[in-house]
């Protein structure tokens, strides 16, 4: 009987799981949250509090063009509520130019890897890379709660 339960314990702790890692609303939310501490550095390289360092930029930036390529993917029609999402409703109904913005992103984000040589290349390309970020942000992402 026990051993019945853990066994079914086990089960349910394993869907769970499962249904956490297919769950796009957490996904999406966990990684922007996660690239975005590696962005907040690059702010502050370009505010100048954190020492410019272009192994760290060019790895941050590679990151970014990986991690938002997969969180494009996370917007299906089922992920408009639950979590808290602060996705807005025109995320869908503007399918296109939210499609558009993360390209933007992406693409800025590409094209600051492949121009970023030194500090000054880097304080005139990042801004372009956090400009499409707030861009996005304005239009789609509703004030925090
Ligand atoms: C194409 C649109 C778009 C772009 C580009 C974009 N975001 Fe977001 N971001 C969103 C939306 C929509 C949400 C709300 C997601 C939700 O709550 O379901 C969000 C949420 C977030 C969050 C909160 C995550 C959480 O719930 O803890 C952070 C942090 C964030 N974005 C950082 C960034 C950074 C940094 C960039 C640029 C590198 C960026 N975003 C680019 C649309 C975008």
């Amino acid at each position: 009987m026990i051993r019945g339960m853990l066994v079914a314990g086990a089960l349910i702790a394993g869907l769970s799981s499962v249904m956490a890692q297919s769950d796009p609303i957490a996904e999406r939310q966990e990684i922007m949250k996660k690239n975005n501490q590696e962005i907040r550095t690059l702010s502050n390289m370009q505010k100048g509090s954190v020492p410019f360092d272009l192994a760290k930029a060019q790895t941050a930036l590679k990151g970014t063009s990986t991690d938002y390529k997969k969180v494009a993917t996370l917007f299906p029609d089922n992920s408009q509520t639950g979590h808290e999402t602060r996705a807005r409703p025109n995320v869908w109904t503007d399918k296109a130019g939210f499609d558009a913005a993360m390209v933007k992103l992406i693409s800025a984000a590409e094209s600051a890897q492949a121009s970023i040589k030194d500090e000054a290349s880097f304080k005139t390309e990042f801004p372009k890379v956090s400009a499409a970020c707030d861009s996005c942000h304005d239009t789609y992402r509703a004030p925090r709660r």
